[in-house]
């Protein structure tokens, strides 16, 4: 299923870097780039504004089934309230079955796509030819999330961000659909100790190597 697509797929947890490294890889090798958590969150937001309950699986699928891309930019899906309702919706199958086609239909984009989210290397498009995992510990990606909610003019102490991110990383790799795990076949991106430039510069090596490899064969 690979076609002549080369697909980058950037897993890991929320706020360890990945947001980031996919977009710069994006402009570097022209692809275009899919944040596939802003799909869950865009049916999260949906179904709270509709009055509707997070557990819901059928009504949040319905949701799924009918989403318009355009809702992808609307500055309410990037909000902490978003990021806790997308891992709750994020762990129903009728949901991700929803979501699915979208997303492998944007990774077998010629030449080539970047997807960033949990389960891209393992269930979206296993067939990746580039794959990493990036991570970094729960304390560095508290307060790079901090920062990020502050500037976007949100009221929350540190604290409340690093117990939705621990609670976060239980949900998502928890749920028995698509837990968040590193594919066996992925290059691990530990980004603690890394600005973003240096975490990037390891990103385009690991893709790079992985493109040297498929000129090989
Ligand atoms: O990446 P982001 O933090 O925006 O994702 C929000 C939530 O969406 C995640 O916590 C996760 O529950 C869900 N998600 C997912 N699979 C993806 C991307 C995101 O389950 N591929």
């Amino acid at each position: 299923m690979t076609g002549d697509s080369f697909v980058i797929a950037v897993d890991g947890p929320a706020a360890s870097g990945k947001g980031t490294i996919a977009t710069r890889l994006g402009a570097l090798y022209g692809y275009p780039v899919l944040d596939s958590g802003l799909l869950y969150r865009a049916v999260g937001v949906q179904l709270l504004q509709s009055g509707g309950d997070l557990d819901d699986a059928e009504a949040a699928a319905a949701l799924a089934r009918k989403l318009d891309p355009a809702s992808l930019e609307d500055p309410e899906v990037r909000t902490r309230r978003a990021g806790e309702a997308a891992s709750r919706v994020a762990a129903h199958t009728p949901v991700r079955t929803a979501l699915r086609d979208f997303q492998q239909q944007f990774a077998r984009q010629s030449p080539g796509a970047v997807i960033d989210g949990r389960d891209i290397g393992t269930v979206i498009a296993p067939w990746a030819q580039a794959k990493m995992f990036v991570t970094a510990t729960p304390q560095v990606r508290a307060d790079r999330r901090w920062l990020q909610l502050s500037a976007q003019g949100e009221t929350v102490s540190h604290d409340e961000v690093l117990a939705d991110i621990l609670l976060r990383d239980r949900r998502d790799s928890g749920r028995a659909d698509s837990p968040m795990v590193a594919a066996a076949d992925s290059v691990l991106l530990d980004t603690t100790e890394m600005d973003i430039d240096r975490a990037f510069d390891a990103a385009r090596r690991i893709v790079e190597t992985a493109r040297a490899r498929q000129d090989q064969s």
